[in-house]
């Protein structure tokens, strides 16, 4: 299949094959052991490079003190000719830096241009980068972060962060700060945490999402994804074999779902995107506070989702619960009534998921951007 069709996902004008990304590891992610890995990745994150005086002089710290660390005394140009190596692997190409300043960033993307993304590195921990003003160090100071990531938009580049998450006081809000500073995409290490922070994330912002740490199965992989994450992202086990098999589950759980990252339902501890999935709101469940939350009336929820499937294939369904495929579960739910309305409207399994996906959509778009899509009539 397409890698369009099956993913539907682009990022930086550049379809994406597969939603793996090889995270960045100093020292070691450059455009060589990207194309080593190229047929099973859709996305790179290379460097980190540090990019300035001051992160150069911790970089070389570092090094003295064994770490392995990339070190050039031009990092543009070291950056641009690592990207151009990539540039007919198909691989979105993103570079991971450090700096000290929101200028430093600036000057690689206006030098380097918008053909890859630029990645804030605000995630390392060592001493060093820390006291250079990069790294963690930018989740404590998170005005600087907001500064860099607006000094790179101006550059009209796409800009992803690198967080590692219960660093900041709290991630929502910091996922808040970074969409209305127009980061892109946030590249979140979730240490031990797994998916409760992803979720708590995924609802506060509609930003790509790559979720990271200890990807390793493809289990580890589907509870990302059910959870918000559109992407997933190895470092420590992103050796080729790992990645063949990952890649190959991924595309074959897409191919017969026909929305790859389907959020769980609600009332099983699904992020927001599955309103696509809630009932009517009839009962006494999840959904109720969750619209609360959102400042969204139970009447609001019944025009948004019926407005939104007017003139699609979920507007049938007169003999589902609510009248409406709308209001339909999951396919992975087993339903006869459901069943019996899709092969009536002519749907397979996978085309209804992908219609449910254009639902969620929409509703995001009335979440985070108060477009609303209600019903006429
Ligand atoms: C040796 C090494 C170097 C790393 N260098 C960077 C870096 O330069 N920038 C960055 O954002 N993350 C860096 N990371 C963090 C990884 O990208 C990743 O977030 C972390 O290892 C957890 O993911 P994993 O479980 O897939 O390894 C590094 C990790 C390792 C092991
Ligand atoms: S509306 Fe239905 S699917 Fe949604 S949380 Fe309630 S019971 Fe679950
Ligand atoms: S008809 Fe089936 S799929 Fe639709 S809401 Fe009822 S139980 Fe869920």
């Amino acid at each position: 299949m397409d890698p369009y069709d099956r993913y539907e996902l682009m990022v930086n004008g550049t379809v994406v094959n597969t939603p793996i990304v090889l995270a960045s590891m100093a020292g070691v992610v450059d455009a060589e052991y990207a194309l080593a890995r190229q047929d099973n990745a859709g996305m790179v994150c290379m460097g980190g490079y540090s990019i300035d005086e001051t992160t150069m002089a911790a970089s070389r710290l570092l090094v003295e003190a064994g770490r392995d660390e990339f070190l050039t005394d031009d990092p543009v140009a070291e950056i641009r000719a690592q990207a151009q190596i990539l540039v007919e692997s198909g691989l979105v190409i993103a570079v991971n830096m450090r700096g000290s300043a929101p200028e430093s960033y600036a000057a690689v993307a206006r030098a380097v241009g918008s053909g890859i993304v630029y990645e804030i590195d605000a995630h390392c921990r060592q001493e060093p980068m820390i006291a250079a003003g990069c790294g963690e160090a930018l989740l404590h100071d998170t005005e600087k972060l907001e500064e860099t990531v607006r000094a790179l938009k101006r550059e009209n580049v796409k800009v992803s962060v690198k967080i590692r998450a219960g660093v900041a006081d709290d991630d929502r809000v910091l996922a808040q700060t970074l969409w209305h500073a127009g980061a892109d995409i946030i590249h979140i290490d979730l240490m031990d945490f797994g998916h409760t922070k992803l979720r708590q994330i995924r609802n506060a912002c509609p930003l790509i999402l790559i979720a990271n740490n200890s990807v390793n199965s493809f289990t580890v992989v589907k509870d990302m994804l059910t959870h918000g994450a559109d992407m997933v992202s190895l470092a420590r086990h992103a050796d080729p074999a790992t990645l063949a098999d990952l890649n190959k589950q991924m595309a074959a759980y897409a191919d017969e779902t026909g929305w790859y990252s389907t959020p769980k339902q609600l009332c099983r501890g699904g992020d927001i995107r599955s309103l696509a999935f809630c009932c009517m709101p009839v009962k006494n469940c999840p959904l109720i506070p969750t619209l609360e939350n959102l400042g969204i009336s139970r009447n609001e929820f019944m025009s948004l989702k019926l407005g939104a499937v007017k003139n699609t294939p979920l507007a049938g369904g007169a003999n589902t619960c609510f009248g409406s495929l709308a209001w339909c579960c999951k396919s992975s739910t087993p339903c006869m009534f459901r069943n019996m309305a899709l092969k009536d409207a002519g749907l397979s399994q996978s085309d209804y998921m992908r219609c449910k996906r254009r639902l969620s959509e929409k509703l995001m778009k009335r979440v985070f951007e108060g477009d609303a899509f209600y019903a006429t009539e």
